[in-house]
């Protein structure tokens, strides 16, 4: 399978600026990498049209926990489903330091599966927990809080996790490439352990163009979820044509 760059453009973006970028994004032609945009909710359906006919795919950073209904500002997996969202970030750091609970995040990925989206579930440690050698243990309890409650329909579906240090995103600090593939593969495993078969693992935090080949490289990072070098077309371009 082809390792997948996730792009999240988070909400640094005015939709007229946005609807630019995904036409820039829209000249790329390479085959090498899967692509995955994910813009803003205002940006979706424009851009949902400036993508039909690449072979760009399109991501959402987010979605509620509740199904179509009066359920007044909420954006329902379902709807994001009807304009052609194929994948879901759930639990961000940046989601879960505004208050998302664990609760919250597992809810958001029983609805994202229902509908046959693909999730991408976001989980990392702080930096006080890095330098206290806890990452495992961390990312094994954040783990666990979601595979222990999912059925086994659930376990068999395509499910992405991306492993993204708190203390690196936007930070410019990016974790090595080797520590990166070792705690990618323990999560693998971990995952395999707890009968989810269709894991992949990608790595996210401070990734540019200098850096981004040497996570590629590795075996267990099986993509890469990009925030502020996705936002610069050279850049990001230099990246997916690496
Ligand atoms: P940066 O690439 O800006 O560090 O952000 C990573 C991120 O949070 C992607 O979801």
């Amino acid at each position: 399978m082809k390792k997948i760059i996730i792009a999240n453009w988070k909400a640094n973006l005015p939709i007229r600026s946005s609807l630019v970028l995904a036409k820039k994004y829209s000249s790329l032609s390479q085959k090498k990498f899967s692509i995955v945009v994910c813009p803003d909710f205002l940006g979706i359906q424009p851009i949902s049209i400036l993508l039909k006919k690449t072979n760009i795919s399109l991501g959402a950073q987010d979605a509620s926990i509740f199904p179509l209904g009066a359920h007044t500002g909420e954006i329902p997996s379902s709807a994001l489903k009807s304009l052609g969202v194929k994948f879901i970030l759930v639990g961000h750091s940046e989601r879960r330091s505004n208050g998302e609970t664990s609760e919250i995040t597992f809810q958001k990925i029983q609805r994202i599966l229902a509908e046959k989206i693909t999730p991408v579930i976001c989980i990392g440690e702080n930096l006080i927990q890095h330098n206290q050698n806890k990452t495992i243990a961390v990312l094994k309890k954040q783990l666990f809080s979601i595979f222990s409650q999912l059925s086994k329909e659930e376990k068999e579906r395509r499910i992405l996790i991306a492993y993204e240090p708190v203390w690196s995103i936007g930070s410019g600090k990016a974790l090595d490439a080797d520590e990166a593939g070792f705690v990618c593969r323990f999560i693998k495993e971990f995952a395999n352990q707890n009968s989810l078969s269709k894991v992949e693992v990608i790595y996210g935090g401070s990734v540019n163009e200098s850096n981004s080949d040497n996570y590629l490289k590795e075996e267990n990072i099986s993509g890469l979820l990009l925030g502020g070098s996705s936002l610069n077309f050279p850049l990001f371009s230099k990246i997916v044509n690496s």
